[in-house]
């Protein structure tokens, strides 16, 4: 990995901030936890991995289609999605600290510390036996790694049993078992575990007694269970196929932390996929495929991804995995496939008394479509790429660079048109280049500052190309083209910018890889 050290998280905030990528929301007032607002560069970022998520998915898969639904829904929605009894959290305070944490969360952290322990004798096994080492046979036979491995399975099993039988006096136990303590002050001084549910709440109507109660959607998914036949019968749309959706979602988080990666207001790229029952587990191998490679064209380094399949299924699922990036704080969740069943359609059926049926012409009978959804916070993927692009440099000559190594179809300037000197028409000739270029591309035009530091300026928030004009430029039409990867130049001439650029800065190069 690029960067590794403890501080990376903190060193993207203030960069994020410094560079108009993400400001703390309401920031004049303190901000507000787990709410933030995008800058200038952070909202066209934001909209490049939008536009990449969007093409890849509507445009180069003719069997899906997109649509933008209402944030506000019917109430009755979140009952029959089992977002209002299932939906919660199960919290615990520690009575010493008086911090809260989630039972699961702290249970799931002690079971990571067992899996740390067998990863590093199989690190230390892989360097002792060299190329024979067979991993699979050491996870299944050295008597150490079995003993863990059995008792973090024992661990998640009970902890399984108690979450689905809403257990909670047996999930304390388990905290208390295991001798947890509070990663903060090491008390193991718990309260009992209370269910919280993550949805927000308001009121709908100017009246009191008119009023009634409305969620803020917690995912964007319904909106589409709710508009599957409108779709399917307007669309024409035929089974296998799917419907995508980017949007905001909301959800009360009580532990919001590590900025952009839990927030109580952030957005979702969801698409469902209906399919016939009984395929739904061939469609989620699919999309598993499918998600990984959309994730692995962007060059982020395949080692920073991997799936984790989910033991503890939510209530809709018969199989659930994660695409885990490694941020910096380590591996977590980036995207989720769900093998969703028919249980969201039936329920809608069920509470609104509308049949939610697909006629298959083939087989000549109607029934609930089984769904496998792909669903990605987009938060999450804008901190993956910047954390993962924030680079610092020493550079031969001494001097240091900061530079966001940001995919170049997703930076949110393309290319920064700079006169050398601010005479002898170069800012003329310069506007001329920039005007025929912003046709194509987002371009920024600078001429403060000496030509070095504007490209410091440039590399900060990930511009891929810098075009210099000179008075060269003025007798013969040709500028210097300067990569920001590599610092190297190369001598062009203009009318040859606009081809040069698309090749690697246009979405169409990244969809092609994929
Ligand atoms: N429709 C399924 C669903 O919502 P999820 O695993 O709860 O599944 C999907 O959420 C994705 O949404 C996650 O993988 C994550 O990227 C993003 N996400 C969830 N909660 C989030 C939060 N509080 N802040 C930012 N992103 C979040």
């Amino acid at each position: 990995m690029a960067n590794s050290d403890d501080n990376l998280l903190k060193k993207v905030i203030a960069h994020a901030k410094e560079y108009g990528f993400v400001f703390p929301s309401s920031e004049i007032y303190d901000g507000l936890a787990a709410a933030y607002d995008y800058g200038q560069n952070g909202v066209e970022l934001k909209n490049n991995i939008k536009e990449y998520w969007w093409k890849f998915m509507t445009q180069l898969h003719e069997n899906i289609v997109g649509i933008d639904a209402a944030i506000f829904m019917h109430p009755t929605t979140w009952k029959a999605s089992g977002h209002v009894d299932a939906f919660n959290d199960p919290l615990i305070d520690n009575k010493d600290s008086k911090k809260r944490y989630r039972a699961d969360v702290l249970i799931e952290d002690a079971i990571a510390k067992i899996e740390d322990k067998i990863n590093k004798e199989v690190d230390k096994a892989a360097k002792r036996f060299g190329d024979s080492f067979d991993r699979e046979m050491y996870l299944t036979t050295n008597p150490r790694v079995v003993e863990y491995q059995k008792k973090a399975d024992e661990i998640n099993q009970r902890m399984k049993d108690a979450i689905e039988k809403s257990d909670l006096a047996s999930l304390r136990q388990l905290i208390i078992d295991l001798e947890i303590a509070d990663p903060i002050s090491g008390s193991r001084n718990w309260t009992e575990v209370r269910q919280f549910n993550l949805m927000f709440s308001t009121e709908l109507g100017s009246v009191a007694d008119e009023a009634s109660k409305i969620y803020l959607r917690p995912e964007t998914a319904q909106g589409i269970f709710v508009n599957f036949l409108n779709v399917q019968k307007t669309g024409r749309m035929k089974i296998p196929f799917g419907i995508a959706q980017i949007g905001k979602a909301f959800r009360n988080e009580i532990i919001a932390r590590q900025f952009i990666f839990r927030m109580r207001e952030f957005e979702q790229m969801e698409m469902q996929f209906f399919v016939k029952p009984g395929e739904e587990m061939k469609w989620y191998e699919f999309w598993k495929e499918k998600r990984i490679k959309w994730h692995k064209v962007l060059g982020l380094g395949d080692d920073n991804y991997r799936f984790h399949d989910h033991l503890n299924l939510a209530h809709y699922a018969n199989a659930a995995c994660d695409i885990q990036f490694n941020f910096p704080m380590g591996f977590k969740e980036l995207e989720g496939i769900h093998s969703r069943t028919d249980f969201d359609l039936k329920n809608h059926e069920k509470y609104s008394g509308k049949k939610l049926q697909y006629f298959d012409t083939e087989d000549n009978k109607s029934y609930i479509p089984y769904v496998v959804e792909t669903s990605i916070g987009l938060d999450r993927m804008f901190l993956a790429i910047l954390s993962n692009s924030y680079t610092e440099e020493k550079l031969e000559d001494g001097s240091e660079r900061t530079v966001l190594r940001i995919p170049a179809p997703l930076a949110p300037c393309k290319v920064a048109i700079l006169p050398l000197v601010k005479k002898d028409g170069l800012p003329e000739k310069s506007e001329e280049i920039m005007k025929e270029l912003r046709m194509d591309f987002k371009c920024y035009y600078e001429d403060k500052d000496t030509i070095g530091k504007r490209y410091r300026r440039m590399d900060a928030i990930g511009t891929p190309y810098c075009i210099t004009v000179d008075h060269q430029t003025m007798s013969d039409n040709t500028v210097t083209l300067r990569h920001r990867d590599t610092m190297e130049q190369e001598r062009l001439a203009i009318s040859a910018l606009t081809s040069k650029l698309q090749e690697s800065v246009s979405m169409s190069s990244l969809l092609n890889k994929i």
